[in-house]
């Protein structure tokens, strides 16, 4: 069932598996984790595994588990981070999407009419993009700014810092829309200086995330491919 098409029954039986105590479970994860190591790519049962292999408590199984993390590209910023790019649950993404109250994804970004406007709407995000682009999205979320999206950060004469995604231009003013939503207008005269390139999406959100649920959203961008009618799910 390990090697099997359903990526669902692959993780329940790893699930089992690390359920049962038994040293035969032992040699079945542990040949699971090898056939990992000479695997190209991550498959949707890598994290599965590694986590298992943690809470296991058996040296073998650690052993094994270091050692795909050891194989890590050091300079790949992803590195860390390639096994969430397949196996996550739609169901569970969409609960993080809206409920998480560390993260807010929806008070930045609308999805099917439902959520905030600082950020792109993400209603049809999976059609358009990778798996890659969305999980680095989440995890470096200034390495690709879409576009219009860049914020950009003003020193004010007074010392204060305000920043913003720039609504609008004028001869003596630019008005800027916050991370709060808030439309602001700053006048030329009062700034000093201005830094642009920055996601308005902030970089430290994936530490309140752990790596299933970085899977789990990355699951249900990727399945965001149609905008629906605003639904009552989860009013
Ligand atoms: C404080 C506001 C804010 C929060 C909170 C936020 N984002 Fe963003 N997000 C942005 C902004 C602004 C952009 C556009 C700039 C960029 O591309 O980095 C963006 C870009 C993105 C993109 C790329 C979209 C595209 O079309 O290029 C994805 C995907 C995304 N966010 C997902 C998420 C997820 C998932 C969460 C929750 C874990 C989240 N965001 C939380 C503001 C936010």
């Amino acid at each position: 069932m390990l090697q099997g098409d359903s990526t669902d029954e692959q993780q329940q039986v790893i699930e089992m598996l690390c359920q049962l105590s038994s040293t035969k479970a032992d040699s079945v994860l542990l040949k699971a984790l090898r056939l990992q190591l000479t695997a190209d790519a991550h498959s949707p049962i890598t994290l599965d595994l590694l986590e298992v292999a943690k809470r296991r408590g058996v040296k073998s199984l650690a052993d094994a588990a270091g050692e795909i993390e050891n194989k890590r590209n050091p300079e790949d910023p992803l590195g860390n981070y390639r096994e969430c790019l397949s196996g996550g649950n739609v169901e569970y993404g969409e609960k993080v999407f809206f409920k998480n109250k560390k993260v807010t994804c929806v008070r930045c970004h609308m999805v099917n009419e439902r959520g905030g406007s600082v950020g792109p709407n993400l209603s049809k995000v999976g059609r358009e993009k990778t798996a890659e682009y969305l999980l680095e999205s989440i995890v470096l979320p200034s390495a690709k700014i879409s576009p219009g999206y860049s914020t950009v950060q003003f020193l004010m004469a007074t010392g204060r810092v305000q920043s913003g995604v720039i609504k609008k231009e004028e001869a003596d003013h630019f008005v800027i829309q916050n991370a709060d939503g808030d439309l602001l207008t700053l006048h030329k005269d009062d700034v000093d200086e201005m830094q642009a390139g920055l996601s308005g999406m902030p970089a430290d959100l994936v530490k309140q995330l752990s790596k299933r649920e970085v899977r789990d959203l990355v699951a249900y961008l990727s399945s965001l491919v149609e905008e629906k009618k605003r639904s009552a799910h989860f009013e």
